[in-house]
């Protein structure tokens, strides 16, 4: 496989983050051909038209860190059922002008870890539809974490339990391959 650049979306920005772990986790045991590279998301301004003229550095190198990505791997919490705000905010700024949406044809995949038992699942539902109509290519098949105890993923990302090590090993090597299907 050829080497990939990957772009982590953190739904959470807590110092504590379960969806951190998750995501150190999938960077952790994710085939060595990919490159992960953190892109933050909470010093971007509310998406506001009247920025456009000139818009913010901070929003300049968000877009420009996804621009240059092979794909993009999202783990994000689920807040009140759909995604977090910083999140989506995220995706606004990348949406526009439509010409330069930086969403349109790339590999997206996602998933999430919560303290519930189908945790993540309604809200990446709706990131999925998303996603879905900004042109990405999204990663079928669905991924959530019931992040039970703290000790399931280290602070690391290691993971001790060999089946959920298997499991996010396998999510990754699923976006490796559709990235280079779609290459
Ligand atoms: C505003 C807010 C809304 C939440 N809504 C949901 C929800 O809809 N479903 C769910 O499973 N957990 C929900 N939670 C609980 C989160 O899953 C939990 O706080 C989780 O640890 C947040 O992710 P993080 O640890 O990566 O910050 C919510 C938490 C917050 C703060």
């Amino acid at each position: 496989m050829s080497r990939k650049s990957i772009a982590m979306l953190v739904g959470s920005i807590r110092k504590q983050s379960i969806n951190l772990r998750l995501a150190k986790a999938i960077q952790l045991y994710a085939p060595a051909s990919m490159a992960f590279r953190y892109i933050r998301m909470d010093d971007m301004p509310f998406y506001n038209g009247d920025l456009e003229p000139d818009r913010p550095d901070a929003v300049r190198n968000f877009t420009n860190a996804i621009r240059e990505a092979d794909g993009v791997c999202c783990v994000t919490p689920e807040y009140n059922r759909s995604i977090p705000a910083l999140l989506k905010n995220a995706i606004d700024w990348g949406s526009k002008p439509p010409s330069e949406n930086v969403w349109n044809g790339k590999v997206f995949a996602m998933t999430g870890a919560s303290p519930g038992s189908i945790g993540t699942a309604i809200g990446q539902q709706h990131l999925r539809q998303i996603m879905a109509v900004q042109g990405s290519i999204v990663m079928p098949g669905e991924t959530y974490i019931s992040f039970r105890t703290p000790e399931m993923i280290s602070e690391d990302g290691v993971i001790a339990d060999q089946d959920l090590r298997d499991f996010i090993a396998a999510f990754a090597e699923r976006f490796a391959q559709l990235i280079d299907r779609m290459a």
